[in-house]
C-alpha cells in the first residue's frame, strides 16, 4: 500500500496544534501552539479566551504543519480533528476548520476522541474489527491533572501547575505530610446521569477502580489554614507575578521548606494512589501491557514509580515521550489511520461532544 499523509488537528483545550502523520506512525511534522502565557494572569484556563486564540493560531499552525512536513492541502490524503472531550467552543475551531478544508479539498474527515482533562482507566483490546476500550474506572470527582492545577494555585505558583510541582517535589520531603489514602464512599453520580455507562458495568459485573482527587486538594487546603500559610503564599503569589520569564529558581526562591515538603508530599500522595489502583487495576484484569498517557503521564516520579512499580510485577509499562503526552495532533493523525484505511469517514454534519469517552472501535 502507497504512503498515506494524515493531516491532524487537535485545538480540545488550551493548546492549537497540528501534525501530519505518515501511514498511522511516522511523525513528519508535529506543530504546538501554546496558549498558557494568555492563561497565565488568570490562573486557569479561560474557555472564552481559549476560543478566541484558537481562531488566531489555526491557520498560521496548520500551514506551518504542511510546510515542515513538505506536503500541500492538496497532497495531503485525509484531515483528522479531535470531536472531544474539551472545552466545546475550543473543539468546534478545529472542527470547522477541518470541515471547511475537507468540503474545500474534497477529503475524508476523520473525527477523534482523545482523553484530556480526565482521568480514566481503559482496558484495550486488539480484535479483527479493531481497538475496543473499555472504562474500568474513571474519576468521581477532580481529574488528577486539575488537582495539580489546584494545589498549584492555592499556594500562589501558578498555572499550569503540574510541571511546577513536578520541578519543586525533588526540593521536598515527600513523606513530611501524611495524606489519608483517597476514599470513594458514595455511590458514582455521574454514571447515574450516564445510564448506559452505569448499566453496561453493572451487567459485566466486574470490579472498577475509580479515583477522586478532590479531597487531597482539601487536605491542602487545611494543611495551609492550620499551619498559617496564607500571608507567605500571597507575597509569593505577587513577587512571582511580577517576574517575566520564571525559571526554577525563581520559584525555589520564594518557597520555604515547609512549603516545598508539602509540595512533594502532595506529589507523592497522587503517584501513590494513581500507580497502586492503576496496577490493582492490571492485576485484576491480568492485563499484558500498561500504558500511560496524557499531561499528567509527563510527571517524573509518575513515570519512575510506574516503571519501578511494574517491573517488579514482570508487567512492560511505556510512556510517549513528554510532548506527546500533552495535548498535540500528531495522536490524533496517527490514530486516524485505522479509520482511513477502513473508510470510516466522519459525516459533514459532526459536532463537538465535549464529554465524549473512548469506546471502539476507534
Ligand atoms: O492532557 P493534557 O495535556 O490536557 C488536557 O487536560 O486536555 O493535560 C494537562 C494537565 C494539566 O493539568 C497539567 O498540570 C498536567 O497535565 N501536567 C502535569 C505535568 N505536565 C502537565 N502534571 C504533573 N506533572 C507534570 N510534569
Amino acid at each position: 500500500m502507497p504512503h498515506t499523509y494524515i493531516l491532524g488537528i487537535e485545538s480540545s483545550c488550551d493548546e492549537t496544534a497540528a501534525a501530519v502523520v505518515r501511514s498511522g506512525e511516522e511523525i513528519v511534522s508535529n506543530v504546538v501552539f501554546s496558549q498558557i502565557s494568555t492563561h497565565v494572569p488568570y490562573g486557569g484556563v479561560v474557555p472564552e479566551l481559549a476560543s478566541r486564540e484558537h481562531l488566531r493560531a489555526i491557520v498560521p499552525v496548520v500551514r506551518k504543519a504542511l510546510a515542515d512536513a513538505g506536503q500541500t492541502y492538496q497532497t495531503i490524503d485525509g484531515i483528522a480533528v479531535t470531536q472531544g472531550p474539551g472545552l466545546a467552543g475550543s473543539l468546534l475551531v478545529g472542527i470547522s476548520y477541518a470541515k471547511a478544508l475537507g468540503f474545500a479539498l474534497d477529503k475524508p474527515l476523520l473525527a477523534l476522541v482523545v482523553s484530556g482533562g480526565h482521568t480514566h482507566l481503559y482496558l484495550a483490546e486488539q480484535k479483527t474489527e479493531g481497538w475496543f476500550y473499555d472504562n474500568i474506572g474513571h474519576t468521581r470527582d477532580d481529574a488528577a491533572g486539575e488537582a495539580f492545577d489546584k494545589v498549584a494555585k492555592l499556594l500562589g505558583l501558578g498555572y499550569p501547575g503540574g510541571p511546577i510541582i513536578d520541578k519543586l517535589s525533588v526540593h521536598g520531603d515527600a513523606t513530611a505530610v501524611k495524606f489519608p489514602p483517597s476514599q470513594i464512599k458514595h455511590r458514582d453520580r455521574r454514571a447515574r446521569s450516564k445510564p448506559i455507562e452505569r448499566i453496561a458495568a453493572e451487567e459485566k459485573n466486574r470490579p472498577r477502580f475509580d479515583f477522586s482527587y478532590s479531597g487531597i486538594k482539601t487536605a491542602v487546603l487545611r494543611y495551609v489554614e492550620l499551619h498559617e500559610m496564607q500571608p507567605a503564599i500571597d507575597a509569593r503569589r505577587q513577587a512571582l507575578a511580577a517576574i517575566s520569564k520564571l525559571t526554577i529558581e525563581d520559584y525555589l526562591a520564594h518557597c520555604d521548606k515547609q512549603t516545598l515538603d508539602l509540595v512533594a508530599s502532595f506529589q507523592r500522595a497522587m503517584v501513590e494512589d494513581l500507580v497502586g489502583k492503576t496496577l490493582a487495576a492490571a492485576r485484576a484484569y491480568d492485563v499484558a501491557t500498561l500504558f500511560v498517557t496524557g499531561g499528567v503521564a509527563a510527571n517524573n516520579e509518575l513515570r519512575q514509580r510506574f516503571e519501578r512499580d511494574a517491573a517488579m510485577e514482570g508487567l512492560p509499562v511505556y510512556f510517549p515521550s513528554r510532548p506527546l503526552s500533552t495535548d498535540n495532533a500528531a495522536m490524533i493523525a496517527a490514530a486516524a489511520y485505522p479509520k482511513l484505511a477502513a473508510k470510516d469517514f466522519a459525516p459533514q454534519d459532526f459536532s463537538a461532544e465535549a464529554g465524549l469517552a473512548l469506546s471502539g472501535p476507534r
